[in-house]
């Protein structure tokens, strides 16, 4: 059973909106579904924004919006991201998996670039591993642009996270791809049990999201028509759900800070130097990427070599060696991390309670 963390206030607002909203008859498709897309729009510099039941859904669609608009070939995507991100691609022969670099676990530009040589792709999926917007987005960003390719971000755990190295306006998700998706499941940064966000400039992508999200159906000439050819389906938020999303997305820089609180916590009781971006990522994961350090009490990682993408799709394309990846899998590990949950702990404290040893031989 997994635990949400809430900031003080949201539970008993939730329950206060939840109750009115079951006395209402919106029970669906609701005043909150739209309140969370304007808020996310707004954090995004009032890009389009759906509201989805998951991230996952949000990923169907792109791909189903990949086939409508005949791009249909490989998909690139980087070893350590969950096999969700892959859901872009519809036949998992065409996924070439590609490294990340040796000095972090974002995607490798010049992995990337390598791969196309021997097989080339018309899209990529970006992952912003744990919490930290990719090192070299900006540069695969602009690399994407001038071959064509669609880019494509998976937020997942990226929300309320920037790069604090980029010019401000340019450096959140939703800033370096065609479209970005992100998920409120109950593990995630921004948790609210479930759900899903799909972001984008492009009024064609919102468009199709609107009708995948909800069986085609769409008004011609003041009539109910149904777009017969897309593969749409229920993939709605549920208005009670949204309830939960839009408490959430208006605390966003509260949850931030107290996540942040807890991380710099973590990195005095660890002697590790903050990252640049200790103070603007969302630390969906405090990962301590030193195989001098073990935990008892650890979570799950970002990622184990079995949930990468090469050992989930065996038929995927993997064109290079895929060595960084791998080594990151092995000698990292992923501290758990919660709403400044160290408070009042001292480092000794943390690390007799995590059960943290530090090994110079290792
Ligand atoms: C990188 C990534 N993409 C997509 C997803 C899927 O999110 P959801 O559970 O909302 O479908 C996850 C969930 O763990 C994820 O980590």
């Amino acid at each position: 059973m997994k635990t949400i963390d809430l900031v003080p206030g949201v539970k008993e607002d939730a329950l206060q909106r939840i109750g009115k909203l079951l006395d209402s008859t919106q029970w669906a498709e609701g005043a909150y579904i739209e309140k969370s897309a304007e808020l996310l729009s707004q954090r995004h510099r009032l890009a389009y924004v759906s509201m989805f039941n998951s991230c996952g859904s949000a990923l169907n669609c792109i791909a189903d919006y990949r086939a409508m608009t005949g791009r249909s070939g490989r998909v690139a995507i980087q070893a350590n991201t969950f096999m969700a991100s892959a859901l872009v691609v519809l036949d998992e022969s065409d996924l070439v998996v590609v490294d990340v670099n040796d000095t972090d676990y974002s995607m490798s530009l010049t992995s990337l670039q390598e791969a196309f040589k021997c097989c080339p792709f018309d899209t990529v999926v970006l992952t912003h591993v744990g919490g930290s917007i990719a090192t070299e987005a900006q540069a695969i960003s602009d690399w994407c642009k001038k071959q064509g390719l669609f880019l494509v971000e998976d937020g997942a755990h990226a929300l309320g996270s920037s790069n604090p190295e980029a010019p401000e306006g340019n450096n959140q998700l939703g800033d370096y791809g065609d479209v970005a998706v992100t998920s409120f499941y109950a593990t995630k940064a921004i948790p609210a049990g479930e759900g899903g966000a799909l972001i984008t400039r492009d009024v064609r992508i919102y468009n199709h999201s609107t009708l995948y999200q909800n069986y085609g159906k769409h008004v011609e000439a003041g009539k109910m028509e149904y777009l017969m050819s897309i593969k749409a389906g229920n993939y709605r938020m549920s208005e009670v759900q949204a309830v939960l999303v839009y408490l959430q997305l208006s605390r966003i820089d509260e949850i931030r800070e107290l996540r942040i609180a807890d991380a710099l916590a973590l990195c005095d009781a660890l002697n590790l130097t903050p990252p640049v971006d200790a103070y603007t990522q969302n630390w969906y994961k405090f990962i301590v990427p030193d195989p001098k350090f073990t935990a008892s009490l650890q979570v799950g990682k970002v990622y184990a070599e079995s949930d990468q993408i090469q050992s989930v799709y065996p038929k995927a394309l993997v064109p290079g060696n895929l060595c960084n990846a791998k080594r990151f899998a092995q000698q990292h590990l992923c501290l758990p991390i919660g709403l400044y949950s160290y408070k009042g702990m001292s480092s000794d404290q943390i690390l007799q309670y995590l059960g943290v040893v530090y090994d110079e031989d290792t």
